[in-house]
């Protein structure tokens, strides 16, 4: 670690203090907590504002002429309009909230691919994914015929761009990448393969669940056609999430799902569908989980998404630093640009042993393939331990990380 790098790191803010959860011993010792890529840790303001949610305000949304509906109704909708500002969306009708971003890629493979598709058509995804980007659209090639192609990625856990280019130009129906992998941390070049897809007219679909908590994120920039994304990786609870989609493209899809909320009208006879986003978010949504989405961007954006990258890439770089220098240690994941996560071996330790261990000294890491065994794979490997950081790590965090596999290797030893 540089000087510089290490005096930013060590002046960190103190932002682990507006989270309870971190405020406590695991297994007797203080928590440190680095699985924030399976689920993040949620401030006090989340916390609080959900709960007032629930003590004051909750009433079905969209259905009610009485206060307590008029003010679910205002909390979850001002939530929607939070969301669009912060992803940049052209307007309030392309955020559709969803229960996360699983239900939002299947909701892109029902909704849009599967009344287009022909047999033979391709859909393109990488070898970096996560199961909730590959399944979705395994389900929908069998139901129409249509044949999946996977972009390869090289020994660092980078896709091969130049296979991916003449994979492209291969007829292909729609593109789905992630962002930011959630097995490797590998950073996609999102913009430019965007780009290369478009110039081709190929759809985009962008699985942004580990990139919304840790780097600015501006659809319109980017250019995609759809992102989807999670409330549980950005510090609000589970079972909330959101699909943006272009309105062009959601106006032209049918709906997804049927039930209340999504109509304008039903007969026996016909149903005529509510407008954009409703149409797509048919039944009560969970609309805690939404409130709670509102109040973490205003969390995140109290502190500014650029502040926290810079902060998230020095702490990111010094637990490389870090792990690399233990003896035994094998880093899964070595591409040039990486968020948060850094995956490993260590020795010839089980990775379950090593988490195991690990939860015995208060140190939390996830374990196993990581809903991506295709990565695991590629790598030649079943699992891996991975560490994963969020704004509520610092230095002090990979410290005890790195102590903790030290007296897990003597363990072993
Ligand atoms: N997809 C989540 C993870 O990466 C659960 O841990």
């Amino acid at each position: 670690m540089t000087v510089a790098q290490s005096q930013l790191v060590h002046a960190a803010p103190d932002w682990r203090n507006d989270f309870p959860a971190l405020r406590q011993e695991v297994n007797g010792h203080p928590l440190v907590y680095l699985d924030s890529a399976a689920s993040a840790q949620m401030p006090e303001a989340v916390i609080n504002t959900v709960a007032e949610y629930q003590r004051h305000d909750h009433a079905n949304v969209h259905r009610g002429v009485h206060t307590l509906s008029h003010r679910a109704t205002d909390a979850f909708e001002g939530a929607r309009d939070k969301i669009r500002d912060f992803i940049n969306a052209a307007s309030r009708t392309e955020v559709v909230l969803t229960s996360g971003t699983t239900e939002s890629i299947n909701l892109v493979a029902q909704s849009f691919c599967r009344p287009r598709l022909k047999p033979g058509d391709k859909i393109l995804i990488t070898h970096l994914e996560h199961h909730a980007n590959i399944v979705p659209w395994q389900l929908v090639c069998e139901q129409t015929g249509a044949e999946l192609i996977v972009a390869p990625i090289d020994d660092s856990g980078q896709i091969e761009a130049d296979t991916l280019t003449t994979l492209l130009d291969q007829d292909v129906f729609i593109l789905a990448l992630g962002h930011v992998s959630n097995a490797l941390g590998t950073v996609n070049p999102v913009r430019e393969i965007v780009a290369q897809a478009k110039a081709r007219d190929i759809p985009v679909l962008v699985d942004g669940a580990q990139g919304v908590p840790h780097m600015p994120v501006d659809v319109q920039q980017l250019g995609c056609d759809f992102y989807a994304f999670s409330g549980h990786k950005m510090f609000a609870p589970t079972g909330a999430g959101v699909l943006y989609a272009r309105e062009s493209l959601l106006d032209a899809m049918p709906p997804y799902q049927g039930g209340g909320d999504m109509i304008l009208e039903v007969s026996f006879g016909a149903t005529v569908y509510n407008e954009l986003p409703y149409k797509f978010e048919a039944g009560t949504p969970n609309i805690s989980g939404v409130v709670g989405i509102g109040a973490a961007i205003d969390y995140l954006q109290a502190i500014g998404m650029q502040r926290i990258t810079e902060y998230e890439q020095h702490l990111h770089n010094y637990m490389v630093a870090q792990l690399d220098a233990i003896d035994g240690i094998r880093l899964i994941g070595t591409a040039a640009a990486k968020a948060s996560v850094q995956s490993f071996l260590l020795d010839d330790i089980h990775a379950h042993d090593l988490g195991t261990i690990l939860d015995h000294q208060g140190v939390a890491i996830r374990t196993g393939h990581h809903c991506a065994m295709p990565v695991m794979s590629r790598m030649g490997i079943a699992g891996t331990a991975r560490a994963s950081v969020a704004l509520y790590n610092s230095v002090d965090d990979i410290d005890r990380l790195v102590e903790a596999l030290q007296k897990a290797r003597k363990l072993f030893a």
